[in-house]
């Protein structure tokens, strides 16, 4: 399937969207947002009930074909499976959309290997089996878009969430390295790096409770700032204020005070960035005397 025009005048891109966990959050909305600028789209993920419903809604509301992938992530042959059935139908994917993810939280020592093994299998390893399959045929009809899901998590690391946080600096730093790679061939990555978003993800974790409320920030305003930074193809997106002055603060303060910060993102751990920036404060006032 050649170019088609787009609504928004965002840059085009050919094929299908494929969209990993597209069955709910912040997936779910980044298969509304290209939905809405007309792309036919390929859902994955393992709720075959729930990619169906919003398969049906976005064919009846955009006038779009989509395809549904029930897919776990999680099993090693995974991706291979899914690319082979697609180029079978047919299908050319022209924007890869890695969002499906896990979380797994808690001190590393106690948590359960296998979870953690699987978040990586998810979040780390099909996430770049997926990136090299599509990729190539990208590069060769020169044209295309890669956006892969981190989270502001890949600027710092994150006791209690040490796995997740660790994966997603991989996700960052694969990315922009594409992004350095694919200069000049019309293929583009892009990392979006969300903050708190209001999905099952954090309501469903102790590291939701401690955010305060102007923090969090909507699936659906996640998703927009996502899709149109990948179809501009630019190479990191943070959406949200409060999330971009987290991540371009980050590189420029001392390591203890990111490890801080990093703290800040579960339980008590505000207390330990207020007691943090004190810390740095009185240094600094110290060093100016
Ligand atoms: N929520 C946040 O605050 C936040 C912040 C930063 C980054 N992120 C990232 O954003 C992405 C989406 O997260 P979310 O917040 O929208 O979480 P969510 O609501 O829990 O959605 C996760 C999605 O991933 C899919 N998924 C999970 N395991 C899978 C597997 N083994 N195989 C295939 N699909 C699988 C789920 O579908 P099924 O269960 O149907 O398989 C679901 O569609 C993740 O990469 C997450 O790390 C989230």
């Amino acid at each position: 399937m050649g170019p088609k025009s787009r609504a928004n005048g965002n840059k085009k891109a050919g094929g299908w969207v494929l969209v990993t966990g597209a069955s709910a959050g912040i997936g779910r909305e980044l298969a509304r947002a290209f939905a809405t600028r007309r792309y036919d789209l390929v859902l994955a993920a393992r709720t075959e009930s729930a990619l169906d419903a919003l398969g049906r809604e976005l064919a009846t509301s955009h006038g779009v074909r989509v395809k549904t992938a029930p897919v776990d992530l999680s099993e090693p042959g995974a991706p291979r499976a899914m690319a082979e059935a697609l180029s079978a139908a047919g299908v050319e994917v022209g924007v890869l959309v890695n969002n499906a993810g896990v979380l797994s939280e808690g001190p590393f020592a106690a948590g359960a290997l296998d979870e953690q093994l699987e978040l990586l299998q998810v979040n780390v390893v099909a996430l770049t089996a997926l990136t090299r399959l599509f990729l190539p045929a990208m590069i060769e009809r020169g044209d295309g878009r890669i956006l892969n899901v981190a989270s502001i998590a890949a600027f710092m690391p994150v006791p209690q969430l040490a796995v997740y946080a660790a994966a997603k600096a991989y996700v960052l730093s694969l990315t922009e390295a594409l992004a350095e790679e694919l200069q000049g061939t019309g293929v583009a990555a892009t990392a979006l790096c969300p903050g708190f978003t209001d999905t099952a993800m954090i309501r469903g974790s102790a590291l939701g409770r401690p955010v305060p409320k102007g923090l969090t920030m909507s699936p659906k305003d996640v998703a927009e700032a996502g899709c149109a930074a990948c179809l501009a193809g630019e190479a990191v997106v943070t959406p949200g204020f409060a999330n971009k002055l987290i991540t371009s603060g980050a590189p420029l303060v001392p390591r203890g005070l990111v490890r801080a910060l990093g703290g800040a993102m579960n339980g008590g751990g505000w207390e330990r960035l207020a007691g943090a920036l004190q810390g740095l404060a009185a240094a600094s006032g110290r060093a100016k005397r």
